[in-house]
């Protein structure tokens, strides 16, 4: 953001405020904070419970606090099995598209079939609850079944995105002692179709616990597939035992409805667990506040389904709130740069979330692309995953939005579950901020002894009190989700963002980025540690630092300095050959934008990689404090 532009202050129009599903935050923020159990309450009073909670929070073990204590639920209970009656069960759920330009739609009652075959194909495989199944697959609506399937019985699901490699798959099929994968023969993107099952049999070939791989045609090229292992979805859909009828199980609140992997400043990706109760609450809310959802609404989130913005803002919160979601497979610019404007024209969508990296990469190509098509239907856009730069912003605003559309700028972690930070439609933006905290959210910006920094200086991000999308741990390791997030402000009981960020004297938010070891690059996170695990497998390589420097559309992009095994010389064809490791062994995300090698890396006495040296030196920034450099 450039000096000065904070003061730029974007008013909704009359229209919007007229409209607006909350026409008045301070009061309720003020309320939200001040009786925050009788607040949630009357949000969870908005959806179906098997059995009303005992209690709201129980905060008798921090930082392990349970949402509605006592209370049985499914998640499905409300994305799903609500919306059957004669009302709404004609209703349009999903619209998909497949990038070849293939499309189908299924109402409420359709999806409800579908998913309840799935899931009683995966009881016929053994799956039970608490099971955790791990699904790998493109962007089609099995994808999205699959999730469903499993929370109906109460299995977990572990979604890996479909860019990350064999080994990266494995690592996270072994973590969560997964025995069922779900995947299909390929995908298209770009034209071309992505492999997919032969990813997964070299996966499973590193997998002691898989036992079954359950496979969906999509492109129909050739895969191979093993007797008493692999199994095709539309062979076990033609059989007897996939009805179309399945119970729902019965869950309590706080049992786990899914993980998901995250990467983290130390070690492997990590698995945050999310919940029945708390997490149907929170991404309700949230959906139906910030975009102000109206049943009529046709709304795409443009996001990955591998990601935490697909599971609460694709999947569960639109599906609780009754919503039409928008589903698409492959690229935003194939074949032509208005591939996404010709289908929020075709479907007539109301709401576009996407993110910073997306927008200036369809940016790029000009206005034209846009205005050839009409995209006056939009009425509400949303931004997610790393700051917007003012460039993006109006481009998004003025061309995307013609000057009508408020963009909703969310700021929110996989941790988090739901948005944290952000501005309602009657909000007035500050292009570059998320503006406010969400209802119940407590936040701070603090410096390293809890002390609020004054308003305009750069601290770090914190979050005071429990809310109910927030991750119950980290799978099967409770310590490292007490020293990932609580430890730092152990003392007030503070949840550690992990961001930096400056609060403005108009009270906005103003998140300046990661300030930990986290690596966001078009708004993915990587650790380095992660990186430089992958780098370190390479025989030339004796070690490694991974950082991010800015890049014009990735916002971030990863440098690496390699320090070689004395048998090597650094050279441009090591550099490529380190670069295509890293995309076999990580994943395309994970290739760096250039690589150096040098003789030693810069560390502390006690042996720790100073990559804020590494980052002050290549943006030509002064060194900073080197007192506890080793010699
Ligand atoms: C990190 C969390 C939340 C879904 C996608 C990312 C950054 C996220 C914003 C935003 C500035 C943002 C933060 C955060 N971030 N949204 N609107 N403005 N920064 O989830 O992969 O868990 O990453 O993304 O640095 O800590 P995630």
């Amino acid at each position: 953001m450039e000096k000065g532009e904070e003061k730029t202050l974007f008013l909704p129009s009359q229209e919007v405020v007229n409209q607006a599903n909350v026409k008045e935050y301070d009061q309720l923020y003020l309320y939200s904070l001040d009786q925050p159990e009788a607040f949630w309450a009357e949000q969870a009073e908005q959806l179906s419970w098997y059995k009303k909670w005992d209690k709201v929070l129980d905060k008798s073990d921090p930082p392990f606090f349970k949402w509605f204590e006592g209370a049985k639920t499914n998640i499905i209970l409300n994305a799903i099995d609500r919306h059957q009656s004669s009302a709404t069960r004609n209703k349009l759920a999903v619209i998909w598209e497949g990038e070849p330009g293939d499309s189908r739609t299924y109402s409420y009652h359709a999806l409800n079939r579908e998913v309840s075959q799935f899931a009683n194909i995966l009881k016929s495989m053994g799956v039970k609850k608490g099971d955790v199944v791990t699904i790998y697959m493109p962007q089609i609506p099995e994808q999205l079944f699959a999730m469903l399937a499993c929370a109906k019985i109460g299995a977990a699901h572990s979604v890996v995105y479909g860019g990350f490699s064999h080994e990266a798959l494995a690592d996270r099929i072994n973590d969560a002692n997964s025995r069922v994968v779900i995947t299909a023969d390929g995908g298209y993107r770009r034209g071309k179709v992505v492999e997919m099952k032969s990813v997964v049999n070299k996966a499973m070939e590193l997998s002691p616990t898989m036992e079954i791989c359950i496979t969906v045609k999509r492109t129909g090229i050739d895969v191979y597939m093993e007797n008493d292992r692999d199994y095709w979805y539309h062979d076990l859909k033609s059989l007897p035992i996939a009805s179309s009828k399945c119970e729902t199980e019965v869950m309590d609140s706080s049992d786990m409805l899914f993980l998901l992997y995250t990467s983290g400043s130390t070690g492997k990706p990590k698995a945050l667990v999310h919940t029945h109760g708390g997490y149907s609450v929170y991404t309700a809310s949230t959906h139906k506040m910030v975009f102000d959802i109206k049943p009529e609404d046709r709304y795409w989130c443009a996001a990955d389904p591998g990601w935490i913005t697909g599971h609460s803002y694709i999947v569960y919160g639109p599906l609780i709130n009754g919503s039409t979601i928008m589903l698409y497979e492959g690229a935003p610019n194939h074949p032509y740069p208005d591939r996404w404007w010709k289908m929020v024209e075709k479907y007539g969508i109301n709401i576009l979330y996407t993110s910073p990296t997306a927008i200036r990469g369809l940016m790029r190509f000009g206005d034209s692309w846009p205005n050839r098509n009409d995209i006056s239907s939009l009425r509400l856009l949303g931004s997610v995953g790393e700051p917007i730069n003012a460039e993006a912003w109006n481009w998004f605003h003025k061309v995307v939005g013609r000057g009508k559309c408020p963009i909703m700028d969310t700021w929110w972690q996989t941790e988090t579950g739901g948005f944290v930070i952000a501005p309602l439609p009657i909000t007035p933006l500050k292009p570059g901020s998320a503006t406010k905290p969400f209802f119940g959210n407590d936040l701070a910006v603090v410096d390293d002894a809890g002390k609020e920094v004054p308003n305009g200086e750069e601290g770090t991000l914190v979050i005071k009190t429990p809310w109910p999308g927030m991750a119950k741990s980290v799978f099967n390791d409770p310590q490292r989700f007490i020293e990932t997030y609580w430890e730092k402000y152990k003392k007030q009981g503070w949840y550690h963002t992990g961001d930096s960020a400056k609060k403005d004297e108009d009270g906005y938010f103003w998140i300046i980025g990661r300030n930990d070891d986290v690596i966001k690059v078009s708004g993915y996170r990587l650790g380095s540690a992660e990186i430089e695990g992958v780098m370190a497998r390479h025989p030339a390589i004796a070690e490694s630092a991974a950082i991010a420097l800015p890049h014009n559309l990735k916002g971030n992009a990863i440098h690496i300095t390699a320090v070689l095994r004395s048998n090597y010389k650094p050279s441009k064809e090591l550099e490529h050959e380190l670069m295509v490791h890293m995309e076999e062994h990580l994943g395309k995300i994970a290739r760096p934008e250039a690589i150096q090698f040098a003789d030693v890396l810069p560390k502390t006495r006690s042996g720790k990689i100073m990559r804020r040296l590494l980052k002050s030196r290549a943006l030509g920034l002064p060194d900073g404090d080197l007192s506890t450099m080793e010699e």
